[in-house]
């Protein structure tokens, strides 16, 4: 989607005969939207795409949510999370409203259908895990950390490799990985934000954090010419559908335009920095309508001789916050931890952890890493994750938030604090005659 590309043949003109080697016409399709004004792709498939022998609705995919009326912070953990199902029936909702749903998931098995979302974007945040996404606009090789950025109407079959814990073997919890989705449902689509991109070249400016170097476009394999009995499983209107293709559904030759799957590695965003402490719109990384993405990347802290390091404070009075914390050591910060959700709803402030400020004062760099998704109406939580609920989170601000001596842990490890949420390992070593006060037990 976001500049104009090309993979495979296509004819020299749109909508002209274009002829396989057997004299047969490929057949034309165009992948628009908006009414035709919106971002498109031209796309030649060696079969008709509106071929199907089958059809039939599989089951409801709507969310429940629960406590609608309820308005707490939460601290929702996903390491409890057990395998199950596959990269599609795998995904459990745990936030939602009529803009996006967030879901995280931990497949058990291999996907042995191709799935279509017909209903939404979608963009998956790879945490663990690395494999091969295929689909119709070609083949895309994803990793660790990796945004999969999945447009409304790609087919597609997510495979993953095997997935090894640390010690090198296949990994149990996990065994194919483990990865954050944030989908649209108000017929939006994600795409980086526009100010980030010339009005006249469609280029990426010189002030966003990324640009088209750091995206991963399909490449090939493009082409399937195999028959046989393919099924196709497509979302829409909120019930999952059965569809079969008597021919290999990734059978394009060619296709050109903006509309297509594309990747880009957290990695690769480039954090802005400041003197003094710079807002979260510099951390976006993508948006839809009414929600945007932020990634939370590792970088340099205000360098202000008095600038107050840890976040201010703040009300987003028109928004609610889901950070999903991915790389960083999070022990300071009682149950916060690597796959943890922590969602903060508009109508009450939060900021720093108690005694978090005054420590974070001498830190010149933050290591840690996390996805920040704010959506712009309020985030209803699902029974699911109500099952994996802090119910002490709300609590967590209580305490003195400005010792004396609030520097260390116990045990002399420093703790700091980024976006109001606290952890440790974001400040400089303890000289060896500091005074060292636990400030959390
Ligand atoms: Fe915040």
């Amino acid at each position: 989607m976001p500049f104009y590309t090309r993979l495979g043949q296509i004819p020299k003109k749109r909508h002209v005969q274009f002829r396989r080697p057997d004299g047969r016409l490929y057949c034309e399709e165009l992948f628009g939207t908006e009414g035709f004004v919106g971002p498109t792709s031209t796309m030649y498939h060696i079969h008709p795409p509106t071929q199907v022998t089958g059809w039939k609705t599989l089951y409801t995919c709507a969310p429940e949510y629960v406590e609608t009326e309820v308005m707490r912070m939460r601290h929702v953990r996903t390491s409890p999370l057990k395998p199950h199902g596959d990269a599609i029936t795998g995904r459990v909702i745990l936030f939602g409203n009529a803009d996006c749903e967030m879901a995280v998931c931990v497949p058990a098995e291999q996907m042995n259908y191709f799935y279509k979302n017909g209903q939404g974007d979608e963009c998956l945040f790879i945490h663990f895990g690395s494999g091969t996404c295929w689909t119709m606009f070609g083949t895309l090789k994803f990793g660790p950390k990796d945004y999969i950025v999945i447009p409304k109407g790609t087919i597609y079959k997510i495979e993953f490799d095997p997935h090894l814990g640390p010690d090198g073997k296949p990994d149990p919890k996990m065994p194919f990985g483990k990865y954050l989705l944030i989908e649209t449902v108000n017929g939006s689509h994600i795409q980086p934000p526009p100010r980030y991109i010339s009005k006249s070249t469609a280029q990426f400016l010189e002030h966003s954090p990324y640009c088209e170097r750091d995206l991963r476009i399909p490449e090939l394999p493009l082409t399937f010419d195999e028959p046989g009995q393919y099924e196709v499983r497509i979302k829409a209107r909120n019930c999952v559908h059965s569809y079969v293709y008597d021919y290999h559904p990734l059978d394009i030759v060619g296709w050109d335009g903006c509309y297509y799957p594309y990747i880009f590695n957290i990695d690769d965003f480039a954090p802005i920095t400041g003197k003094l402490h710079m807002p979260p719109p510099i951390h976006q990384t993508f948006e839809a309508h009414n929600f945007v993405i932020c990634s939370f990347c590792p970088r340099m802290l205000d360098w202000h001789p008095q600038a107050v390091k840890v976040p201010y404070n703040h009300s987003n009075l028109d928004s609610d916050e889901v950070l999903y914390y991915v790389e960083g050591n999070f022990g300071s910060r009682k149950g916060i931890e690597v796959g943890s959700l922590t969602a903060h709803p508009q109508g009450i402030p939060h900021g720093p952890h108690p005694g978090t400020v005054e420590p974070s004062l001498e830190a010149t760099y933050t290591g840690e890493l996390a996805v920040m998704c704010d959506t712009f109406r309020p985030l209803f939580p699902t029974k699911a994750a109500l099952g994996l609920d802090d119910p002490k989170y709300p609590a967590s601000w209580q305490g003195e938030h400005f010792p004396l001596a609030a520097a260390h842990l116990a045990d002399g490890r420093p703790i700091g604090s980024i976006n109001g949420h606290t952890r440790e390992g974001i400040l400089p070593p303890l000289p060896d005659n500091a005074k060292i006060t636990d400030t959390w037990t």
